[in-house]
């Protein structure tokens, strides 16, 4: 393992007042840290000397505490030190990231109190990260947050890309707008979710993206969510300053914490060129390195699932349709008349294993296999789900040997419906049957209010037990892809079984009315920035009125799009999410779905704009075979990308899946053309893309 690591570590007495100076390893980005009149912390953030973040204060509020952590601090050290460290993740966009980073720690006392915090930050060529330090001390032991006052103070009206700020769900469309309209188009900006709670009609949700008028791409996020709740962000619409708003417990708490510990890092990057947002392994690189010892069975998948019919409403989840009210363990189902919908039923299910074994998917996700889905969300149900116990139409131990006789790996499904207690009640067990039967990852679930009521998906106490899903999940050597969690931050560093997250307006909306046309060029710039999404992509029927004739949704995007989002979207779990027999009507375009890989050596982005369009050039891991992929917003685009990433010398064969010249997303979604040629890294290609279109290459070395 290439492994070089510096650290500087610089001792600097100073005085109140003077302004601490940080530069990045680059130069472009200066922070400067001081402490205002009133001794409150105060920072500002620069890149290539125009203003990113003008002066903001920092503190939190804390409850039944005169004093709060807001202000008459006095510095009383200050550190700086530099950091280079190359490393290397079980899997990702590139198989070596460098972590490099100038830090300034600033200690801040309270003399009437006595009591110390620490602010550290990180400046890296792309952005700053910051964090709240509470070390161990006597007059600052157990405390509780009432709120966070960090502030982002922008330096213009920008251009954002936003979704509602929200204590339970990140399930919606983004709003393109000026920083100063977000109050006014709120109410436009909401849609239906099972469990929703917004704060402010100017609160939005990070990874937010906003560009300013001169061109600067600068996003706002966190990293290393750990022990403390979301981060949401309120916006003075006047004034243009953001301030941080944490999800509340039941009781309105916002956080306990017990020293010594510290906050998330609260995460700024900035860059004249989108790609840079798109590159930055920043959110990464703040969380810890890897935890896990024995990492060899986290593999990336590929795979299919008996779930897209649900989804559309062609079958269902549920069993029977008879009865109202359900008790596992009690309820006996080899009684109950089967509703003749019940799409995880064993002979169906080997049907996908044998599709799963022809096409070379690693795995096979099945829904609705176990018991509890009648009455599985809406009635504050407790005890809902045991994750064990199947339907009678669903043989576990006759899946398991026939999928292993095809070599296919069986996915584990795991809805809690938001009983997070019953959930971990029943983890173990869960757990354990997983083992026994070879399934090497679990998709979980939250659909729905927490319960006990009145928690909140982003409160503290649920990102507690999400994380904790994940450690235990560690135990027994399983993969989780969480859906309806908290959004990712960057923790997959530490936990690289935590493969997945959904966390944001996935495909399954397509179906539920539809998603924007352009949402998959602004998702990168979002909602991954914190992580993988599992977005669930390749769907090639776009018309979902064919799969169930009650569902007139429209899924808003070309095929050759949903193509493109294998490497658009990078995740190390993708799914082809269409129905088998979708795929068996254009075998020629499913080709590119069977080729293209999961995990990569190297990520080149091309060419974006959030909103706009997104160009990403991937090369597979241990191979000189690179993917490429394109996804467009709703304006038709022209563009030529040079392959002068290809080694030079080779040759290569592309394989090119397009828009078709008369595509487009509503009318013509289905027209597309491939086209083969012989490539080198001199190549240029001219390309055409749809609205909501785009195109997927693979570019394979001839041999
Ligand atoms: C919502 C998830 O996002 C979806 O993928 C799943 O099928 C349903 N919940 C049921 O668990
Ligand atoms: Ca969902």
């Amino acid at each position: 393992m290439k492994y070089t690591f510096v650290l500087i570590g610089i001792w600097l007495l100073s005085f109140s007042g003077l302004a601490q100076e940080l530069t990045s390893p680059n130069q472009d980005l200066k922070m400067k840290f001081s402490l205002n009149e009133n001794g409150t912390p105060v920072y500002q953030l620069t890149y290539k000397n125009q203003d990113v973040i003008k002066p903001s204060t920092l503190g939190l509020e804390l409850k039944n505490d005169d004093l709060s952590l807001m202000n008459s601090f006095e510095i009383v050290d200050t550190k700086t030190s530099t950091f280079d460290e190359t490393w290397e993740p079980v899997w990702g966009e590139q198989s070596e990231i460098r972590n490099h980073y100038n830090e300034l720690a600033v200690t801040l006392n309270q003399p009437q109190k006595d009591r110390k915090i620490i602010i550290r930050f990180r400046l890296f060529d792309e952005g700053l990260g910051f964090r709240y330090e509470f070390p161990e001390q006597k007059n600052l032991v157990y405390f509780v947050i009432k709120e966070e006052h960090t502030q982002f103070a922008m330096a213009g009206d920008h251009t954002a890309f936003w979704i509602p700020g929200d204590y339970d769900t990140q399930e919606y469309d983004y709003t393109t707008s000026k920083l100063s309209e977000i109050s006014a188009e709120f109410e436009g900006a909401l849609s239906h979710n099972e469990s929703q709670e917004q704060f402010s009609k100017t609160g939005v949700q990070t990874s937010l993206m906003m560009k300013s008028e001169d061109g600067l791409y600068i996003n706002l996020h966190e990293a290393a969510l750990k022990e403390y709740s979301l981060m949401n962000l309120n916006l003075d619409e006047e004034n243009l300053v953001f301030e941080s708003w944490l999800t509340p417990d039941a009781l309105g708490n916002k956080g306990f914490l017990q020293a010594p510990t510290t906050s998330p890092w609260r995460t700024i990057m900035v860059s004249n060129d989108a790609t840079d947002i798109l590159a930055s392994n920043m959110t990464l690189n703040l969380n810890e390195p890897n935890v896990i010892e024995d990492t060899s069975y986290i593999k990336p998948i590929k795979y299919i699932g008996v779930w897209w019919e649900m989804i559309t409403g062609k079958s269902a989840w549920n069993y029977t349709d008879d009865l109202p009210s359900i008790r596992i363990g009690e309820t006996d189902f080899t009684k109950a008349k089967p509703n003749g919908r019940h799409a995880a039923n064993t002979e169906h299910v080997k049907e996908y294993i044998d599709f799963a074994s022809e096409h070379g998917f690693d795995g096979v996700l099945v829904e609705g296999w176990n018991q509890g889905w009648e009455d599985w969300y809406g009635h504050s149900k407790d005890f809902v789900f045991d994750f064990v116990t199947p339907y009678p139409d669903f043989d576990v131990e006759e899946i398991h040997n026939y999928a292993a006789s095809k070599n296919v790996k069986m996915i584990m499904h795991h809805e809690t419906s938001g009983a997070i207690r019953n959930y971990e009640r029943h983890m173990d067990t869960a757990y354990a049957f997983m083992n026994k039967y070879d399934y090497p990852a679990v998709k979980s679930g939250y659909v729905g209010n927490i319960i006990p009521r009145g928690e909140h998906h982003y409160g503290q106490w649920a990102i507690n037990h999400f994380l904790y899903a994940v450690q235990k999940a560690a135990d027994y050597n399983i993969m989780v892809n969480a859906h309806e969690a908290v959004r990712p931050t960057g923790l997959r560093r530490t936990y690289p079984n935590l493969i997945g997250n959904e966390s944001a307006r996935g495909t399954e909306f397509q179906a539920f009315g539809g998603n924007k046309p352009n949402h998959v060029t602004i998702l990168p710039f979002t909602r991954l920035i914190g992580g993988p999404m599992d977005y669930t992509p390749g769907i090639f029927e776009m018309d979902i009125s064919k799969l169930n004739p009650g569902n007139n949704s429209h899924v808003n995007s070309t095929l050759a799009n949903q193509l493109a989002l294998y490497v658009t979207m990078y995740s190390p779990l993708q799914m082809a999410a269409d129905l088998p027999e979708n795929y068996m009507r254009f075998p020629d375009a499913f080709q590119f779905i069977k080729d293209v890989a999961v995990d990569w050596e190297e990520s080149k982005y091309l060419e974006a704009e959030p909103g706009q369009y997104i160009t990403v050039a991937r090369k597979a891991k241990g191979t000189n075979n690179w993917f490429v992929g394109n996804v467009n917003g709703v304006t038709p685009r022209t563009t030529t990308i040079k392959l002068d990433f290809l080694e030079k010398g080779k040759k290569y064969i592309a394989t090119i899946y397009a828009d078709a010249e008369d595509a487009h997303y509503k009318t013509n979604p289905q027209a597309y053309k491939i086209t083969t040629k012989t490539v080198t890294s001199r190549t240029k290609l001219k390309l055409d893309s749809a609205p909501a279109g785009g195109f997927a290459i693979s570019i394979i070395e001839k041999k």
